[in-house]
């Protein structure tokens, strides 16, 4: 069968860690018999060097017909880029926010899982640590305090700001369905984090998923405050399968969920909407010291390629293939710079390869 796929490569490391994952995606494609036949498409710095703005409305047509989006990263040095000069509405994030809310992707899926064999690069003790964890974050993705009313104004001589943090209860209900869904193909335990002893979103936050958590009888459901969540997650990470919560609260926690595994470079992310349509995409950024050095691990882009098989396309064999492709590698003792043992620690059989080097070695794996 042929797939259509959006490629988005953006800025910094972008482009180079996406054509790793396309390297992977065309071996499953000779493997299995499928054919991805890719559609570049413009976002971020890239697209505002050559169209003067982020994200454009040829661009968010272009990603509407493909069955799904790979993307890179977006966005620059924000101390040194021009693109950063420019009002917010132009900057690069703004074609990513643009692009979630214009394709509806409001569920957005951050798995954190600690691969045995860099336990190493994990900052937590191994008494924490023990058997390993693996949550999955269920962050809604368009709504909340990044899309509410937001204003800059003089009162009586003085600036003030507002952002407003609004969530309806049917945004609510649809990320809850996706979070118990989730659960139940995972190991049945939804923890809901809000603020609910101080905001009223946090509130119905709370009543909605109560609500939703009737429909799961065999899924357990437990509440968790923000704070509390922030200090559990390096505390005992062990005691979380999924995590649901609203846009900003999702963002902070996914990053910390990601230093708890130890490399950014390695976590996958997908965010989607009612259909089967998904943009996948590494959680780590587009890291502009290092691009173009062929330094970058691409192993978080092959790993989003494979969550785009298995939840875009329902190749779950294939996404299996491209995931075991991973574990091998590390097995086999491939490891970019980010992954690489630091000093004192044991370093034999481990050989540092680079953005390239890691791609080869994860398709000739499948
Ligand atoms: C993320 C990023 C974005 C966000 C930024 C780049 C706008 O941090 O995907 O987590 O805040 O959502
Ligand atoms: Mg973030």
């Amino acid at each position: 069968m042929e797939y259509k796929v959006g490629v988005i490569a953006g800025d910094g490391i972008g482009p180079e860690i996406v054509a790793e994952a396309r390297k992977v995606l065309d071996r499953v494609g000779e493997k299995c018999g499928h054919i991805f036949s890719y559609t570049e498409i413009l976002m971020g710095g890239c697209s505002i060097d050559a169209c003067g703005e982020p994200l454009t409305q040829e661009a968010i047509a272009a990603a509407k017909a493909q069955d799904a989006v790979l993307m890179g990263s977006i966005g620059g040095d924000a101390k040194t880029s021009p693109w950063y000069k420019l009002p917010p509405e132009k900057r690069p994030e703004a074609g990513l926010l643009g692009i979630r809310k214009a394709l509806n992707l409001f569920a957005n899926l951050r798995p954190a899982y600690l691969y045995p064999e860099l336990r190493a690069a994990c900052p937590l003790r191994d008494e924490i640590i023990g058997d390993g964890f693996d949550m999955l974050i269920m962050r809604e993705l368009t709504g909340g305090l990044y899309f509410g009313e937001r204003k800059t104004e003089t009162v009586d001589g003085k600036v003030k700001a507002t952002d407003t943090l609004v969530y309806s209860e049917d945004e609510i209900r649809r990320i809850a369905i996706k979070g118990f869904d989730i659960a139940r193909k995972r190991r049945k335990i939804v923890t809901s984090v809000d603020k609910a002893n101080v905001l009223d979103s946090s509130r119905l936050w709370r009543k909605i998923v109560e609500e939703v958590a009737k429909d799961y009888p065999d899924v357990t459901l437990s509440h968790m405050l923000v704070d509390n969540c922030a200090m559990q997650l390096v505390k005992d990470p062990k005691q979380f399968d999924v995590i649901l919560t609203e846009n900003m609260f999702g963002d902070i926690l996914s990053d910390e969920a990601s230093m708890v595994t130890g490399s950014i470079g390695m976590l996958s992310s997908a965010s989607l909407n009612e259909t089967k349509f998904g943009l996948y995409e590494p959680s780590g950024g587009s890291a502009p010291d290092i691009a173009g050095k062929g330094i970058a691990n691409p192993i978080a882009t092959i790993l989003s390629a494979a969550m785009m098989l298995r939840y875009s396309f329902d190749l779950d064999q294939e996404a299996d293939a491209v995931e075991s492709a991973v574990k091998q590698v590390l097995k086999d003792g491939f490891r970019t710079i980010d992954i690489f043992p630091q000093k004192g620690e044991d370093a034999s059989g481990i050989k540092q390869v680079g953005t390239k080097e890691m791609g080869d070695a994860i398709a000739e794996r499948i």
